[in-house]
C-alpha cells in the first residue's frame, strides 16, 4: 500500500533541537550539538507538519487567506474540559482545551500511563473517549483500570501502532479525545525507516496533530524522556504540539511533579503536584507541606518562598560545605542551575567577604523538584553560610530575593503572594528584598526583614 514516491526526500533533523538541514553535517549549525543530525525521509515535497487544513487552502478549494484587522477577527474563549483531576487541569490552564495537542513526557515507570488512564476514565464520562496503546495489551490497560476502581463504560481501547489503522479507527469511532501511549511506538506505511526512528515518530505524530486539528479532537501524546532529558530524541515534537508537559520525580519518592513546560493555552512552568498510592496517582492540593523537612532547623537548610507557574511553594533548599580534598573544588547542584550556583558563590565571596574557595558546595532542593526563577539565590547563599558556619537559621525563616553581581538584593515578581503563603503557614521570619517588603514591617504576624545588600541579608540571618 505504501506509495514509494519519486518524490520522497530526505532531510537531516536534529534530535536535539529540532532543526532542519538540507545535508548532513557534523555539528548542527542552529544548536552546536555534535553528531546530533539524523536522516528523515520526508513524505512528499511538502512540509511535514504545516497543518492540512491550510494546505487545502491554497490548493484553491478555498479562497486564498487576504488581510484582516484584528479587531474583525471572530474568536471565542477556548472551551475547556475539565479532566476531573484539579492539579492536571491546573497545568493545563484551567482544563483542556478542544483539539489541543499536548505532549505528555517523563522516565519510564513514572507514570503517565497511569495519569493518562484516569484522567481519560474520567472525562469519558461526559466526552467519547479513545485510549490507544503501543505498549501494553488490552488486558494490562484493562486490569490497571479496574484495580483504580476507574469509571469503564464509555472508554473505548485499541492496541495498535499503525498511524493509518489508528486514523481509520478514529474518524469511524470519532472519539473527542485519544491518548496515544506512547509516541515512540507509532509509525506510518508511508516510511520505510524502522519505528521508532526519528522520522517516524515525526511523521506519526504530525498525522495526529493533523487529525486533530482537522476534526477539533484532544489528543495526548505519551512520549519517553532521553538520558539527556529530552523526549527521546525528537525534540521537534515540542515545536509541534500545543503543550509540553514533563512529569517528574525522584526515584524512591512517591510524590510526583507534572511541568509545564510550553503550553499555548496557560502558564509555563506551572506545576501538579501528585502521590502515588496504592489506588494510582492522587492529587495534593496544597504542596507547600511536602517540600519541607519536617524537622527541626537543621544548619545548611533554608526554607525559601518559590513561584512557579500560577501559584507559590514552600521549597526548602539544602547546602552542604565541606572542607575539600580536591585542587578544584566541586560546586554541585540538584534541583537548580549549576552555573548560576558558581556565579553566587563568586558574589557571596566578593560581596559577602566569605570565603569558599577551599571547600567543596553540594545544593539540593528537597522533593525533587527543579527550581528555575533567580528568587532561590538568596536562600542559597543563606543555606551555604548556614553550612558553612554550622549554625542552623531562626526557627521559622523563609527567604527569597535575587542576587546581582554587585551584591545588590533585586525584588522579584509576586512578593506579597509569597508572604501570605509563609504567613499560612505558619512562618515567623522572612528575610527579603526591600522592593517586596511592606512599609509596616510586618506582615500578617510575619517579621519581614527588608535587605538591599547581601551584607545586610547575611547578617539579618545570623540574628
Ligand atoms: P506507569 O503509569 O506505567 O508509568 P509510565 O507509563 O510513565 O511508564 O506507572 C508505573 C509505575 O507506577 C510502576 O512502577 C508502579 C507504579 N504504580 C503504583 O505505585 N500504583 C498504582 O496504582 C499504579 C497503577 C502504578
Ligand atoms: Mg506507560
Amino acid at each position: 500500500m505504501a506509495k514509494t514516491s519519486a518524490k520522497s526526500r530526505t532531510a537531516y533533523v536534529c534530535t536535539e533541537c529540532g532543526a532542519d538541514h538540507s545535508k548532513w553535517q557534523g555539528q548542527c549549525a542552529d544548536c552546536g550539538a555534535w553528531n546530533s543530525l539524523s536522516e528523515i525521509v520526508l513524505e512528499s515535497a511538502a512540509a511535514v507538519s504545516a497543518p492540512a487544513a491550510r494546505r487545502s487552502g491554497w490548493a484553491g478549494k478555498a479562497e486564498a487567506p487576504k488581510i484582516t484587522a484584528l479587531k474583525d477577527v471572530r474568536h471565542s474563549e477556548e472551551a475547556r474540559v475539565s479532566t476531573g483531576i484539579g492539579e492536571f487541569d491546573r497545568v493545563l490552564g484551567g482544563g483542556l482545551v478542544e483539539g489541543a495537542v499536548v505532549l505528555v513526557g517523563g522516565d519510564p515507570g513514572i507514570g503517565k500511563s497511569t495519569l493518562l488512564l484516569q484522567a481519560l476514565a474520567r472525562m469519558s464520562a461526559s466526552l467519547p473517549a479513545l485510549y490507544v496503546t503501543g505498549e501494553e495489551s488490552l488486558a494490562q490497560v484493562a486490569g490497571r483500570a479496574v484495580r483504580l476502581d476507574l469509571p469503564l463504560d464509555n472508554l473505548q481501547a485499541l492496541a495498535e501502532t499503525g498511524i493509518e489503522n489508528i486514523l481509520h479507527h478514529a474518524s469511524v469511532a470519532k472519539p473527542k479525545l485519544i491518548v496515544a501511549d506512547s509516541v515512540q511506538t507509532l509509525w506510518t506505511e508511508s516510511l520505510t525507516a524502522a519505528p521508532g526512528s526519528v522520522s517516524q515518530v515525526r511523521e506519526s505524530a504530525a498525522r495526529l496533530v493533523r487529525y486533530a486539528k482537522e476534526t477539533g479532537t484532544a489528543v495526548f501524546l505519551v512520549g519517553h524522556v532521553t538520558k539527556e532529558g529530552g523526549i527521546a530524541g525528537p525534540r521537534v515534537l515540542e515545536h509541534m504540539v500545543d503543550a509540553v508537559l514533563y512529569f517528574e520525580g525522584e526515584s524512591g519518592s512517591r510524590f510526583r511533579v507534572l511541568r509545564a513546560f510550553k503550553n499555548r493555552f496557560g502558564a509555563v512552568n506551572e506545576l501538579g503536584v501528585f502521590a502515588m498510592g496504592e489506588k494510582g496517582l492522587k492529587e495534593v492540593p496544597n504542596p507547600s507541606a511536602i517540600f519541607l523537612s519536617g524537622s527541626a532547623q537543621q544548619p545548611g537548610s533554608c526554607v525559601m518562598v518559590t513561584r512557579e507557574g500560577t501559584r507559590p511553594l514552600l521549597v526548602e533548599v539544602q547546602a552542604l560545605v565541606d572542607s575539600s580534598p580536591l585542587s578544584n573544588p566541586r560546586r554541585v547542584a540538584v534541583g537548580l542551575e549549576q552555573n548560576r550556583l558558581a556565579m553566587l558563590l563568586a558574589v557571596l565571596h566578593r560581596h559577602g567577604g566569605v570565603v569558599v574557595g577551599d571547600q567543596d558546595v553540594f545544593v539540593n532542593v528537597v522533593g525533587g523538584i527543579r527550581v528555575q526563577e533567580t528568587a532561590a539565590d538568596l536562600p542559597v547563599l543563606l543555606a551555604v553560610l548556614s553550612s558553612l558556619r554550622d549554625r542552623p537559621l531562626a526557627e521559622k525563616t523563609i527567604a527569597f530575593g535575587e542576587v546581582g553581581l554587585s551584591g545588590e538584593i533585586r525584588p522579584v515578581p509576586n512578593g506579597e503572594e509569597r508572604l501570605r503563603e509563609a504567613a499560612t503557614h505558619g512562618f515567623k521570619r522572612a528575610i527579603v528584598p526591600k522592593g517586596n517588603a511592606p512599609k509596616s514591617g510586618t506582615f500578617k504576624g510575619l517579621e519581614v526583614v527588608a535587605v538591599e545588600r547581601l551584607s545586610q541579608a547575611l547578617e539579618a540571618a545570623a540574628e
